[in-house]
């Protein structure tokens, strides 16, 4: 048990990172670093002048965490209201939405509480949702207990729920007000997935910052040991080259197209797996992909797929699958992304490592056969 009082925020505060990201609504801090946890009776004192929040948690995170959250949030006073869903992407739903916000209704919880979202990227998708629709919208706290929630979607304002035809396909933009990402929770992480929330860093290093690309690898064991330190560097560093691209973007119109770096290979395998393989190993398999792609049609410079090989390797995340083989099915998948637009694929243009275009066409058309014939010639 973690106990709270003044001396404990005070001492996190001065030990944690602070980034500011900018959202539709202004602003708002993301606090990184050993002890962050011990803000959140401020922060939802801060956000919900009612001084009643929910929780909103998956029942893994919840029976792992849930007690250690919001002992201290009740010790200053504040009633918390818990609901909680069953972990899993399955459940990033349109019935468990309605259910959580049952809650909320049932707990008479009004415009002046503040919804908290304890977890990883699924609960944060869909405790922004009900904080979003809830009421018209209520503040929101992101508490980020896996790293891709910490380093990827504590960014960007994205919230929602999945379809059976597809993912985020229901949503809104609705920043939180405050993230409080400590590297404690990732002691309870399954290793593979501290892994795989990497390959997301990776990514932004990939496409805007090659000495961090470089100082990730060299870090990736200190990292995948959960080393405080050197997690708060990582997710300071990623959160503020993502919150760099989308704060010039905040509605996803342009700029925010280079975080797909990897992602219209790596959703085209995502399909073809019927979503069994990770999200992070797809982005892996993905990054290297596209990466030789642009080496052959000579928008990226020779070598750079091989580097993006060794980042992911570092992290134990692979390179190569076997979907990649089987061209004209992978090239059809890829032309029916969400982000193709008028049925051609468009490829993020990562010129060498670390550099992207950022301005102007920030991705290259690929017509259909070119595709084809160019996956055909690289993955035989
Ligand atoms: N909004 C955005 O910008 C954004 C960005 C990237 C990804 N996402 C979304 O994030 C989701 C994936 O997130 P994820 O990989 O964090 O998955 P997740 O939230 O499903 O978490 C993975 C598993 O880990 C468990 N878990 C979480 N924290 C734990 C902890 N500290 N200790 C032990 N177990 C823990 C969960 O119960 C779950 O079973 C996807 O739905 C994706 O669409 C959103
Ligand atoms: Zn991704």
């Amino acid at each position: 048990m973690f106990p709270v009082s003044p001396s404990d925020e005070a001492r996190a505060l001065i030990r944690c990172s602070e980034v500011v990201v900018r959202s539709l609504t202004g602003g708002y801090p993301v606090r990184v670093g050993d002890g962050a946890r011990y803000l959140l009776p401020a922060a939802v004192a801060a956000a919900a002048p009612s001084g009643r929040c929910a929780v909103i948690s998956d029942e893994r995170v919840a029976e792992l965490w849930y007690d250690r959250v919001a002992e201290p949030l009740e010790q200053e006073g504040i009633d918390v209201v818990p609901a909680f869903f069953p972990q899993g992407e399955i459940n990033k739903a349109r019935a468990v939405w309605a259910r959580l916000t049952d809650d909320l209704i049932i707990a008479g919880l009004g415009r002046d509480c503040c919804v908290v979202s304890l977890g990883g990227g699924v609960v944060g998708d869909m405790a922004g949702f009900v904080a979003a629709t809830f009421l018209r919208g209520v503040p929101f706290v992101q508490v980020p207990t896996t790293t891709l929630a910490m380093i990827d979607a504590s960014v960007g304002g994205k919230t929602g729920v999945d379809h059976a035809v597809g993912k985020n396909l229901i949503g809104a933009f609705h920043a939180p007000c405050e993230v409080l990402a400590d590297p404690v929770f990732l002691t309870t992480l399954d290793p593979g997935l501290r892994a795989e929330g990497y390959a997301e860093a990776v990514k932004h290093g990939v496409i805007l910052d090659a000495e961090y690309a470089e100082w990730l690898a060299a870090s990736a064991g200190t990292l995948l040991d959960g080393d405080p330190e050197a997690v708060e560097r990582a997710v300071v560093r990623s959160v503020r080259l993502k919150a760099e691209v989308v704060s010039g973007d905040l509605l996803e119109a342009g700029r925010r197209q280079i975080l797909n770096f990897g992602h219209t290979v790596a959703h085209a395998i995502e399909l073809d797996s019927g979503f069994t393989l990770p999200h992070g190993h797809a982005v892996s398999v993905g990054m290297v992909a596209e990466a030789r792609i642009g080496e052959a049609l000579g928008i990226t410079e020779s070598g750079t797929s091989e580097s993006v090989r060794r980042l992911v390797a570092a992290f134990d995340l692979p390179h190569q699958h076997p979907s990649l083989g089987n061209a004209e099915h992978l090239a059809r998948l890829m032309v029916r992304d969400k982000k193709t637009r008028s049925g051609v694929v468009h490829m993020v243009r990562l010129e060498s490592l670390g550099r992207t275009v950022v301005v102007g066409e920030r991705t290259v058309p690929i017509p259909e056969a070119e595709l084809v014939d160019t996956l055909e010639r690289l993955f035989p």
